[in-house]
């Protein structure tokens, strides 16, 4: 069996939180803690969460953007975290990352061509071609990516919230990459946009062969995109399984609850929307043994004691089997 495309294992960041006035201890915000999963060549991993459970963080430390406390990311086997400088920057055309915002990382005093044609400049020794060849490599992702010619010509304010997100994928794709980190890339957007980026996302995979970790805040945008769901909380993957178990099969009780809120196709059918009790607890101050304790409809005694790991369950429903091989869905809770 070949070796996945990404493998991150017990990634862990903690930022160093704001000093108090007592002078006391500076606390750590656990942004990231124990995080581990595979992406596969050619798929599209959904990382879903609540607002602030580390989920930029994660998919920024991935890339290097930040860098990781602990913890180790390998690419195509390779282990990232341990390059230097040149390395990296010379791996990091195989990983690119979309934001939600576009405006805010594209250039506003650069053309849509130029900003697309930026990443190729910086890599043209390995890239063997001159001015003309990026050109026309331009002018080919703006026609990939659903833009006219005509935008090459224009600045990021010219263009519309879905084209600006466009103009990123191009971007993004100039490289060639077999990763993307999508990070929100709909979340700002109107809905009817939404669905067309989505679209664009899922035909570049089809033709590209491109793997995506597509970040998002709730499960009605991951449900059409992704192959597997990993929904984390308070820095933490609680599970992981494939999007048919997933949605159809939920076990942890934050996923249950999450999958409440997503309106369901059917006008027949009415889900009963579960609320979260209380505010998200801090990540300076993460509640012992299952984070999720605090606000968990199940929690006994052992829950603010002991934390449950990630660990496979049979499919039939029989609880883990230990095989972790033929798991589809991996759980951390001690009751489910
Ligand atoms: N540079 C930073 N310094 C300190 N805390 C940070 C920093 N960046 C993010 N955080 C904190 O880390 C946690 C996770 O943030 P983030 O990864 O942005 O979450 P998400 O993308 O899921 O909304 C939040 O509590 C956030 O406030
Ligand atoms: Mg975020």
């Amino acid at each position: 069996m070949s070796v996945p495309l990404l493998q991150v294992r017990d990634l862990v960041k903690h930022y160093p939180g704001a000093a108090s006035w007592l002078g006391r201890k500076r606390p750590t915000i656990q942004a990231v803690d124990g995080v581990s999963f595979d992406v596969e060549r050619g798929e599209t991993l959904a990382l879903v969460g609540e607002s602030g459970c580390g989920k930029t963080t994660t998919g920024k430390s991935i890339l290097r953007l930040i860098e990781p406390t602990s913890g180790s990311v390998k690419l195509d086997g390779e282990d990232i975290a341990r390059l230097d400088a040149a390395a990296m920057r010379e791996r990091r055309r195989d990983m690119q990352i979309i934001f939600q915002d576009p405006y805010a990382s594209l250039n506003p005093r650069m053309t849509a061509g130029a900003i697309v044609e930026e990443p190729m400049r910086n890599f043209s020794s390995a890239q063997g071609h001159g001015a003309a060849a990026r050109a026309e490599r331009v002018a080919w992702l703006f026609s990939k990516v659903g833009l006219r010619p005509e935008a090459m010509k224009k600045f990021p304010h010219e263009f519309s919230g879905g084209q600006r997100q466009r103009l990123g994928i191009a971007r993004a794709l100039a490289l060639r990459p077999k990763l993307i980190v999508c990070d929100e890339p709909v979340s700002a957007l109107d809905v009817s946009v939404q669905a067309q980026v989505i679209n664009l996302l899922t035909d570049l995979q089809r033709e590209f062969g491109i793997a995506y970790l597509f970040v998002a805040h709730d499960l009605a945008v991951v449900r059409h995109i992704s192959h597997r769901v990993a929904v984390m909380y308070l820095g933490q993957v609680v599970e992981l399984a494939d999007r048919q178990t997933l949605f159809s099969r939920p076990r942890h009780p934050y996923t249950e609850i999450l999958l409440s809120a997503v309106p369901v196709p059917n006008p027949h059918v009415h889900s009963q929307r579960i609320l979260l009790r209380g505010d998200p607890p801090s990540p300076a101050n993460p509640p012992s043994g299952c984070r999720f304790h605090t606000r968990c409809p199940l929690a006994q005694d052992i829950c603010k004691k002991e934390r449950p790991v990630l660990s496979p369950r049979s499919p039939d429903g029989a609880g883990a089997d230990g095989s972790a091989a033929a798991a589809t869905q991996w759980v951390a809770c001690h009751f489910r």
